[in-house]
């Protein structure tokens, strides 16, 4: 019998912590207890550390230090942005355009923006998950305030065209913010390059502690504040800051952003293998997201007459991480709005997204795809979706 053994691929919801990012940030959760904004010496040595971090997530991306504000989390970040820089330029106008598929933290954000009054576009996709650029040229209007599209999928991987649409919004002088949580660390970005406005990024995406994000504003954009209090983080977020964990983001990012080539041909040759494994031993799947323009370690699947969270827990009892959908949505049983938009009715609910990280090897998907042949072929022999039996091959 096959030894069971842990493997987790759900680097797409947490990766786990680079060792590097560890040693730097146990080191200073020792020695840097110091408050940043204490004037002493051992305050000065942590606000110190605390720009070196942000000076390394600027270089990564392009941005100048002064423009990056760390923030809790992806999640912290979009609200940021798409609440702060809606309410800071409402004398400009109301209107909102996004995508259908964006994550909840922009989605909601919007919705909350709603309430306030302010109109919000939801640009719909194409079957690959691409967000339809005549759509956003159509939407903008004279009341047109911000675009805010992601750069790379959550649940399917699909790079967004955020270059085209950032020189659109710059040409239509509307606001752009990205929500590049998936993409920083995978997709080589220049916020100067590529005209982006406000980015938002999660530092437990990218080998960092979880509790780390940060949100890049340019200059000269107007944002509203965040948190009242204090002068932290240029008077716009203001609390004490966790100097140690944004040590261990700023080496996390400086290391995955300079090894981007290097990272992504190893994370393809294992979805390359996975995908050749999974489609000659399991039949009638189907896998979701741009062929080609897409994140190199994530494959979304559809194992057609199969319940996802079912698969999902099969696979759990072989210690095998994976999710169904996104980590946000999944727990919520609610088919993935973005899998939905894209078209995928049926397909919606039998989806499970495996994505790959730096730790996995080839002997991890040997192991998951045996134990993924049996679980399928076992849930497709009991479903409830009888007409299967009929129709598919098991
Ligand atoms: C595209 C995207 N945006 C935002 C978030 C939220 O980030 P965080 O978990 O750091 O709050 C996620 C997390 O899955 C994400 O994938």
């Amino acid at each position: 019998m096959e030894k069971k053994k842990a493997v987790y691929l759900d680097n797409a919801a947490t990766t786990s912590i680079s060792t590097e990012a560890y040693r730097d940030m146990i080191d200073a959760y020792g020695k840097l207890y110091g408050n940043s904004s204490s004037l002493y010496s051992l305050g000065r040595e942590a606000d110190f550390a605390l720009e070196e971090a942000r000076a390394k997530v600027a270089k990564a991306i392009g941005a100048n230090a002064n423009e990056i504000y760390f923030t809790s989390g992806g999640t912290e970040s979009d609200n940021w942005a798409i609440k702060g820089l809606a309410r800071a330029n409402r004398s400009k106008g109301n209107h909102i355009i996004t995508s259908a598929v964006e994550h909840p933290a922009v989605l909601e954000s919007c919705k909350a923006l709603e309430k306030e009054g302010f109109r919000v576009t939801y640009v719909p996709v194409d079957e690959f998950g691409v967000v339809k650029y005549a759509e956003i040229i159509k939407a903008i209007g004279p009341d047109t305030i911000l675009i805010s599209i992601m750069t790379a999928n959550n649940e399917v991987g699909t790079i967004e065209p955020i270059r085209a649409i950032a020189e659109l919004a710059r040409a239509n002088d509307v606001i752009f913010h990205t929500d590049a949580v998936q993409a920083v660390g995978n997709v080589d970005i220049n916020v100067k390059d590529m005209k982006i406005d406000a980015m938002s990024i999660s530092g437990h995406k990218i080998y960092g502690p979880k509790g780390t994000g940060a949100l890049y504003v340019r200059k000269g954009v107007k944002i509203d504040k965040y948190l009242d209090g204090g002068a932290q983080e240029r008077g716009l977020r203001a609390g004490t800051i966790n100097v140690p964990a944004f040590v261990g983001f700023g080496t996390a990012i400086e290391k995955t952003c300079a090894n981007i080539e290097e990272n992504n041909k190893y994370l393809r040759s294992l979805r390359r293998y996975f995908l050749k494994t999974v489609s000659e031993r399991i039949h009638n799947i189907s896998l979701n997201g741009h062929p080609t323009q897409r994140l190199a370690g994530n494959a979304s699947i559809s194992f057609e007459g199969v319940e996802g969270e079912a698969l999902l827990m099969l696979l759990d009892r072989d210690h095998i991480s994976v999710s169904t959908g996104s980590a946000c949505a999944s727990g919520s049983l609610e088919p993935s709005h973005v899998l939905l938009a894209m078209g995928q009715d049926e397909n919606a609910r039998s989806t499970i997204r495996f994505s790959f990280g730096l730790n996995n090897t080839k002997e991890d998907i040997d192991y998951v795809v045996n134990r993924l042949q049996k679980d399928v072929k076992k849930l497709r022999s009991i479903s409830a979706i009888r007409i299967y039996k009929n129709k598919v091959e098991l």
